[in-house]
């Protein structure tokens, strides 16, 4: 008897600092969750990391095993999902750079992310051929293992299209090896930093995976509530108040009620709110730190396993890659 098949599922992540709860509602526990009943690869894109990182290539490697860490302690699951790093399977660099003998420069120009990191990111020289192949290296991570399925926020949606793209045109030139990716879009919580806006490392307003409780509740009970909400007697639109959203995801429905209700009724008041969130964030965040700390107790664990991954990685990549050059009769 032959194993049913499941849908195979791809996703990575830039390995440039420490994941935060924006992180882990918004992909992580997703993930959790898919590897039930997909067969997942999670990956650090760490050759990604170089696109925009070129210049400090010495906190790769370190953000790489705190993010590995953040995904076990998120849920994620070794036994079911393989973890691996992007430079450890050749095979990403050599399809990445098959597929760029058939990638139109116009289809990389055109990428509205291209176009948008380059004028974020003004404090370094983006007019590069590896920033610009950023796609490119993309599709072949998908494609590598035949994934159907990529969980990504809705700014890597565009990126799909075009590894779709690339893909159509791939099987049209040398026949029928990839499937197209779907993107899975992840319907994220959203979560909103300490200042009112969407959190982020470079917005420093986040809040990391597994921060110690006394900073957790720091960060907190100092954090942006409702702006109009200025004094305890006003009241406030809990919609636009990231402690609300926080609530929603850590509280349950009842609680969550509560503070809709006396928000808008000013029967509660912002710190009243936050305690009550604490009360659910804390023990949260301190089970993954705990978790945390047991991993990076034992660091020949994690490379173990992520030597473990690599390898089952290596295994899959070698056999399309065989398909591959067979196809394009290499
Ligand atoms: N581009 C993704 C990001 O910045 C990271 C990534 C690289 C990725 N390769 C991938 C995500 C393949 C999904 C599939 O978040
Ligand atoms: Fe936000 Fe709660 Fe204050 Fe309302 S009561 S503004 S939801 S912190």
């Amino acid at each position: 008897m032959t194993a049913p098949t499941r849908p195979i599922v791809v996703s990575g992540m830039r390995p440039t600092g420490r994941l935060h709860l924006g992180h882990l509602h918004g992909a992580l526990s997703n993930w959790v969750k898919l590897q039930a009943e997909h067969d997942c690869f999670f990956f650090s894109a760490d050759w990604h990391a170089l696109t925009t990182n070129y210049a400090q290539t010495a906190a790769i490697k370190t953000a790489e095993r705190e993010m590995f860490v953040d995904f076990i302690a998120a849920g994620i699951d070794p036994a079911r999902a393989t973890l691996f790093v992007q430079s450890q399977v050749k095979e990403h660099a050599e399809l990445a750079l098959l597929l760029g003998m058939i990638t139109p420069l116009g289809w990389l120009e055109r990428s509205p992310s291209y176009k948008e990191v380059r004028e974020n990111l003004t404090d370094r020289d983006l007019a590069l051929y590896g920033f610009l192949g950023y796609p490119v290296l993309m599709t072949a991570d998908i494609i590598l293992y035949k994934a159907t399925r990529v969980p990504v926020g809705a700014d890597q949606v565009a990126h799909l299209e075009l590894s779709r793209e690339i893909v159509r045109k791939f099987n049209g030139h040398y026949g029928e090896v990839f499937p197209e990716p779907k993107p899975m879009l992840t319907e994220a919580a959203k979560v909103v930093g300490t200042d009112g806006r969407k959190m982020s490392k470079s917005y420093n307003n986040s809040i990391e995976l597994g921060e110690p409780a006394e900073s957790t509740r720091t960060k907190i009970m100092g954090a942006v509530t409702d702006p109009q909400r200025k004094r305890r007697q006003d009241p406030g639109d809990p919609e636009v108040c990231g402690i609300f959203y926080l609530h929603k995801i850590y509280s349950d429905a009842a609680t969550v009620a509560w503070v809709d209700q006396n928000c808008r009724s000013a029967g509660i008041g912002c710190v009243d709110c936050k305690k009550k969130l604490l009360e659910k964030l804390e023990p949260d965040q301190e089970r993954m730190r705990e978790k945390r700390e047991a991993l990076l107790a034992r660091p020949g664990d994690l490379d173990e396993l992520v030597a473990i991954g690599n390898a089952k990685a290596r295994g899959v990549a070698e056999a399309t890659m065989a398909q591959v050059r067979a196809a394009m009769k290499l």
